[in-house]
């Protein structure tokens, strides 16, 4: 199964860039299954109901959250009950929508997709990422044995060692949340892909998604700066990961990187 997995959708730009190249990345690569992280759509915070639908309208199968899945005031989070809507698992379990879901193709394959948050240097109450993370990949391989984690985390050490204690039950580990693409993709030695952070899709020109400016003034002054999401240079980040669907094992994970100029 061949797998797009795109960063940090981020504000308008992201949602722009999706619209633009996701039918034709799809068409060229033959991909099978889109997924792609969604908390940052609006405005660099949240995903509201509507740009949750429009994400699904130009063509993700699954779209996956973080620490701020849930950032919207006043937001009805409903849609996170769908199939196609995951946020972590480890957030409390009173908060809406789940932390995994099976995606099953017209072919009759299936994907099962695990969203986790990360703690070091995010939020430490959260329950364990580990623990909540391997049952949540083992109850969806009595499904399918192809399984997806987006880790969300901050720190690069919780990413790999995620990734390495479900080495060879899941497919693919992918890191998101820090907007920045690293180059260590590669498959460990039980076959599980992975990857640091997958990167962002939205404005190159930022910082993280943001106009400079406030960013710079921030670190400056200590004080309180209302950042602005940057419209400034538009990419797609992200990796396409080969998965076999009999052994759920990967055989290939490549990084996906284009700077696009819009039509
Ligand atoms: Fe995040």
């Amino acid at each position: 199964m061949k797998i797009l997995f795109i960063g940090d959708i981020f504000g308008n730009v992201g949602r722009r860039v999706l619209a633009e190249r996701l039918p034709a990345l799809t068409q060229e690569h033959g991909i099978d299954v889109c997924v792609g992280n969604g908390e940052n759509v609006s405005g660099g915070r949240g995903m509201t109901k509507n740009l949750f639908r429009k994400l699904r309208k130009y063509g993700l199968n699954v779209i996956t959250g973080g620490n701020h899945s849930f950032s919207v005031a006043d937001n009805d989070f409903s849609f996170m009950d769908e199939p196609a809507a995951v946020r972590p698992l480890n957030y409390p379990p009173a908060n809406p929508g789940h932390g995994s879901t099976l995606f099953t193709l017209t072919d009759g394959r299936a994907i099962g997709v695990v969203n986790l948050m990360g703690r070091m240097f995010m939020h430490e109450s959260f329950d364990c990422p580990f623990r909540a993370g391997l049952e949540a990949i083992n109850e969806l391989r009595k499904q399918t044995p192809v399984v997806l984690v987006d880790f969300h985390a901050e720190a690069s050490s919780e990413k790999a060692a995620l990734a390495h204690y479900v080495d060879g039950l899941a497919g693919a580990v992918i890191g998101t949340h820090t907007h920045v693409q690293t180059a260590d993709e590669r498959i460990l030695p039980k076959g599980t892909a992975f990857i640091t952070d997958a990167g962002m899709t939205g404005p190159e020109n930022s910082i993280i998604g943001m106009k400079p400016e406030g960013v710079v003034k921030k670190y400056l002054l200590q004080t309180y700066v209302r950042f602005e999401p940057s419209e400034d240079g538009a990419m797609i980040n992200g990796v396409i990961i080969d998965i076999d669907d009999k052994s759920g094992k990967a055989s290939s994970i490549k990084r996906l990187y284009e700077r696009v100029s819009f039509t």
